[in-house]
């Protein structure tokens, strides 16, 4: 069989220049991109980035909590990431005496860092490509169902056989789609401590009104301890376990970046998707999120007036504010970017040209109907996309409807469900409602409930609604009576239920209005939607699987590089501003002055602490300032970054740290579609103000005496 594996071949046969910024590279294969990185500027190798063979920067690179980056900073396993991928754990450390989400939370010494269950970092040992083992006995014509049975035999053998000769944790991924696959080793480190962490003003300041915002000024780091035993090897938490020692950490440089210099960013991007078809982009960002942010913003609308009115409502609502928000702005960036950068015009360019190749020679026919096949499978998916977008962001949304679906449980449990399992529901079912009831207000829901349901029946025809929605005669009044009726408004009742619940409740709570509506939304999902979307999205990844060989096979002197999916990737570019809009010029870092610009006490994104007016005031900043006289707080490069590199490294020509990536500007959110270099810019706080909180504004200075700073 005549394997497809056309990247490495061709990339060594003919190199050739990508937009600058443009791409998440594979580490391993980092010396094909090696000669342009240097170009650029980088002074270092691809094999002091990524080695295996000795110590090497990934070393000293992590996936934090399994959603973001992290780095070691230290020989004491002193590791960065941000504070909004610390949050979580901050927060269930938190608590009205011991408020580290409000004043931050500083370790004075070993003894006080605290031990964070559930967090682990893992670290990449090793990549191998093992694409053709992976392969082996597929080809173009093996039917799909075969194909995918032929592969998942593969990989159980590789994983099977590797397993024997390594500890690591084994993995297989596909890349290019499917068209590649590489085989990951892990070491997974569960005893991580919390060591420090700024108040929530310095942390989070801009909150959620600066978020995909530039200009920025979040000090969005905080800091934890990797642990492990005697030995170096992963341990589970124990008093007695040591801070562990890289084989590799970070080098930190105090002298910022300049316009123009070389940068890049080591990390674990989630999820892109560059290589779809024009009619795929459209859906989406004209579409789909269009739908999502209009929803979405309508419920924000709701939410920022009744947490204006009140503070308790103000911080009831601020996480699920911050949830809502962050996807309604994204999404809304996206379409902004498509649009402006005629992005579905470009791809449709681009599939002429695609076509007109594949017509030139008759080896090219498994390609010739691609773009006709994608148009009708994403024809046919529409509705049922809409069907699924409408049940999650007008149904599932009210918090109502979502609550009592949690109940579904208990409904299965009869005379002869034993009593531990209901006791074991009843108990976790105790601590949801907890939980709900401290952060629900009701007025809320209530109006965001009527809202969506009128805005759902408007949207959706009859045959692709839930039955309760066919039902309804009058929004509102549907809407009073279910608050009424409904049970789960009430925390007294929900208690009164499980505290004292018995089989022959169940009845009664099936019953239960809203516990109904969530029943009919599920049932018609299951029924109507599910297996629609599935084999049609199934039909789609064969055919993206075969577009993406196709067109590597049509440029083979451009390089290509496979969409995130959560492994270790380089991305590279320059530290520089943008414009985002005829006549705006935005330079590439913002300074503590426009902290101060910023302050207003009666804003909560935009509280000031005493504590840093007083350093500003006194220009107290140490080494850490900028040649300029200035507090740099952060920058933004034209590095191609996405979800998940949150907390990664960002490093200068040398390979030292400079900042911590933490966003996006959001009129280049597109990048997950398509990347532009004149508008995509990632943002990261600049190390020399983390270490100038850590040290001049927190005074826990021997953190710093840890790291290598290089002046
Ligand atoms: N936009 C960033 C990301 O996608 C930061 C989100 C957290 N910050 C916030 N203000 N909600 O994850
Ligand atoms: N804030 C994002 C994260 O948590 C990174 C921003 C982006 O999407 O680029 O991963």
């Amino acid at each position: 069989m005549k394997r497809f594996h056309l990247l490495t071949a061709f990339m060594v046969l003919f190199p050739a220049f990508l937009f600058a910024g443009e791409g998440m590279w594979i580490p391993m294969l980092l010396q094909y991109n090696e000669k342009e990185m240097q170009e650029m500027g980088m002074k270092i190798t691809a094999e002091d980035i990524y080695s295996i063979n000795h110590s090497s920067l990934k070393d000293a690179i992590v996936l934090f909590g399994g959603g973001c980056t992290g780095e070691i900073v230290s020989d004491y396993g002193l590791l960065l990431t941000n504070h909004h991928c610390g949050y979580d754990y901050i927060q269930k450390h938190s608590s009205v005496e011991h408020d580290y989400l409000t004043n931050g939370f500083w370790a004075m010494n070993r003894g006080e860092e605290l031990p964070c269950p559930g967090l682990s970092v893992i670290f990449l040992r090793e990549m191998r490509d093992v694409t053709e083992r992976v392969l082996e006995g597929v080809n173009i014509d093996t039917p799909e169902a075969e194909r995918q049975a032929k592969i998942d035999e593969n990989i159980k053998k590789i994983v099977a056989a590797t397993e024997k000769e390594t500890k690591y944790k084994v993995s297989i991924k596909p890349f290019f789609l499917g068209n590649e696959y590489y085989l990951l080793l892990n070491e997974v480190y569960t005893d991580v401590r919390l060591v420090g962490c700024p108040p929530s003003n310095i942390g989070k300041f801009g909150g959620d009104t600066d978020n995909w915002v530039w200009p920025r000024h979040t000090g969005d780091f905080s800091i934890f301890r990797v642990y492990a035993d005697k030995d170096g090897h992963p341990a589970v938490y124990d008093k007695d376990n040591v801070p562990y020692k890289p084989a590799k950490h970070l080098d930190i440089s105090l002298k910022g970046a300049e316009e123009g210099d070389f940068a890049f960013v080591f990390g674990y991007p989630a999820r892109t998707n560059e290589y779809l078809p024009a009619v795929a982009v459209d859906q989406e960002a004209n579409l789909i999120d269009p739908i999502m942010v209009d929803l979405r913003g309508k419920v924000l609308d709701i939410y920022n007036k009744y947490q204006e009115q009140d503070p308790k409502v103000r911080i009831q609502y601020a996480s699920k504010h911050a949830g809502l928000g962050n996807g309604w702005k994204k999404w809304m960036g996206v379409t902004e970017g498509i649009n402006h950068f005629h992005g579905v015009e470009k791809k449709h360019e681009y599939e002429g040209r695609f076509y007109d190749w594949v017509m030139q020679s008759r080896s090219r026919y498994m390609y010739a109907n691609l773009l006709k096949d994608f148009k009708q499978s994403y024809k046919e998916l529409e509705p049922y996309e809409l069907a699924y977008t409408y049940m999650a962001e007008a149904g599932l949304r009210i918090e109502l409807v979502s609550f009592a679906g949690r109940f579904v449980r208990l409904l299965d449990v009869t005379k002869d469900t034993p009593q531990e399992d209901i006791d074991r529901i009843l108990y976790q079912l105790k601590g949801t409602s907890a939980s709900f009831f401290k952060d629900y207000y009701e007025p809320i829901d209530r109006e965001v409930a009527a809202m969506l349901l009128k805005e759902y029946l408007k949207a959706q025809p009859a045959d692709f609604r839930p039955d309760f929605l066919n039902d309804i005669k009058d929004v509102d009044e549907y809407v009073d009576k279910l608050f009424a009726k409904s049970m789960f408004t009430d925390e007294a009742k929900v208690n009164e239920l499980l505290d004292d619940f018995k089989p022959n409740k169940v009845k009664k709570l099936a019953n239960d209005p809203a516990l109904k509506i969530y029943q009919s939304l599920i049932g018609f999902y299951r029924n109507e939607v599910y297996s629609h979307i599935s084999s049609l999205n199934n039909d789609i990844d064969r055919l993206r699987r075969i577009y993406m060989k196709g067109q590597m096979e049509m440029e083979p002197e451009k390089r290509f590089s496979p969409d995130a999916n959560f492994t270790l990737r380089v991305t590279y570019g320059k530290v520089e501003g943008f414009k985002p809009q005829d006549g705006k010029t935005f330079r590439h870092f913002t300074t503590l002055e426009g902290i101060m610009q910023k302050e207003n006490p009666d804003i909560y994104d935009y509280v000031v602490e005493p504590r840093l007016k007083e350093l500003y005031n006194n220009k107290d900043y140490g080494r850490y300032a900028d040649k300029d006289g200035t507090m740099h707080v952060a920058f933004t490069a034209s590095v191609h970054t996405t979800g998940g590199n949150s907390g990664s490294p960002i490093l200068n020509a040398e390979g030292q740290l400079l900042g911590l990536n933490f966003d996006r500007c959001w009129e280049g959110t597109m990048s997950d579609l398509i990347y532009d270099p004149d508008i995509c810019r990632n943002i990261s706080v600049d190390i020399r103000y983390v270490l100038f909180i850590i040290d001049k504004f927190a005074g826990a200075g021997h953190l710093i005496d840890e790291m290598t700073i290089v002046e």
